[in-house]
């Protein structure tokens, strides 16, 4: 057959393949095919030797322009398609930098552990160091060594939770003292956060469990007049400089003498409006000089010690504080509520 045909059936052949290849590997087949060692043309070249030597030059020159053009087609779509696979493989990985992050949501602290904080930090800028107590308390600790009678009524199943035989859900942070005066000699000075629990019916200012904060001041010399002064400060300190206060008698078995702080009301100022039921007082907290008999439970000496204790209600706090006026809010857990603190 004719070199010069063979030639360039070849080389129509190669570029027809050449343009309609489409991987990598398929270009390195069809090199392989006319330009490898066994390819066509490189047959082709080989048979040159039979032709005439007339010919041969031009043949030669044909068959080498055939080639370079192939080498050159071929080279030019592998181009081409190292280029496609690069573009390909960035539009896959492509990551679009201009859309919009997804936002982190932000949380905060309830409100009722915000104020407990803000109460805690107040009393410990005074001198009183944070301690805990267990939320499952003997009965011993909640009630006995608080002189408690044994015929009290908030020891009735009907206001507390026991949880077998002599344990119950502490009903007040109270217990905490008997703790904090055991593990230790006077003076003792400590706030005791903590959830409490009663079985009351849920209302406005009732909830099942709550949170209290304790306070415990003894020494050799405490009187009430360091009681008055350390709440007067704390009260105006939680609710304003102009804030007044006053001391109303009391009852608590493991205070003597008890009372209860009072504070003006936060809305009317003392003149009466409905917040304070037109007193123009606001019950704040109980609070009282610790009772001797306390004092013998946690083997203190009656005749040299003296203290005062008190105890706060946190969500009584909160509602005061932010004039919130339901306190089964704060367990509710809506978001919308919580959002305004
Ligand atoms: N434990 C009392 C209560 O829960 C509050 C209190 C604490 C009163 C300490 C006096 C002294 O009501």
């Amino acid at each position: 057959m004719d070199l010069r045909y063979e030639a360039r059936e070849a080389g129509e052949a190669a570029h027809q393949e050449i343009r309609s290849s489409r991987t990598l590997d398929e270009i390195e087949a069809i090199r392989v095919r006319f330009l490898g060692r066994k390819g066509i043309l490189t047959l082709l070249l080989r048979k040159l030797g039979a032709v005439g030597p007339e010919d041969r030059k031009e043949l030669g020159g044909l068959l080498n322009q055939v080639k370079n053009e192939i080498t050159s087609v071929l080279e030019a779509r592998l181009g081409e398609l190292k280029q496609a696979a690069y573009s390909e493989g960035l539009a896959r990985e492509a990551l679009d930098i201009t859309l919009p992050g997804r936002k982190a949501r932000i949380g905060r602290l309830h409100p009722t552990l915000a104020v407990m904080d803000h109460l805690v930090d107040i009393f410990v800028g005074m001198g009183f160091t944070p301690v805990e107590g267990p939320e499952v308390e003997s009965e011993y600790n909640n009630f006995d060594a608080l002189n408690f009678p044994p015929w009290h009524p908030s020891r009735d199943e009907h206001d507390s939770f026991y949880v077998g035989e002599g344990y119950v859900l502490r009903t007040h942070t109270s217990p905490a003292q008997i703790r904090v005066m055991k593990s230790q000699p006077p003076p003792v000075r400590v706030v005791v956060p903590g959830r409490c629990h009663r079985r009351d019916t849920p209302d406005a200012s009732h909830v099942v469990s709550f949170h209290q904060i304790e306070g415990l001041y003894v020494d050799y010399e405490v009187s009430m007049a360091d009681l008055k002064g350390t709440l007067t400060a704390f009260a105006r300190e939680f609710f304003g400089p102009e804030t007044k206060v006053r001391f109303r008698p009391h009852f608590f078995p493991f205070t003597e003498p008890s009372a209860e702080l009072d504070i003006s009301c936060l809305v009317c100022g003392g003149k009466g409006c409905r917040l304070c039921k037109n007193s123009g007082w606001l019950e704040v907290l109980g609070c009282g000089m610790v009772h001797p008999n306390v004092f013998d439970h946690v083997g203190y000496d009656r005749q040299s010690v003296t203290g005062f204790a008190f105890g706060l209600g946190v969500e009584r706090m909160a509602m005061l504080r932010y004039g919130i006026n339901d306190m089964r809010l704060l367990y509710e857990n809506d978001i919308r509520f919580l959002n305004q603190f």
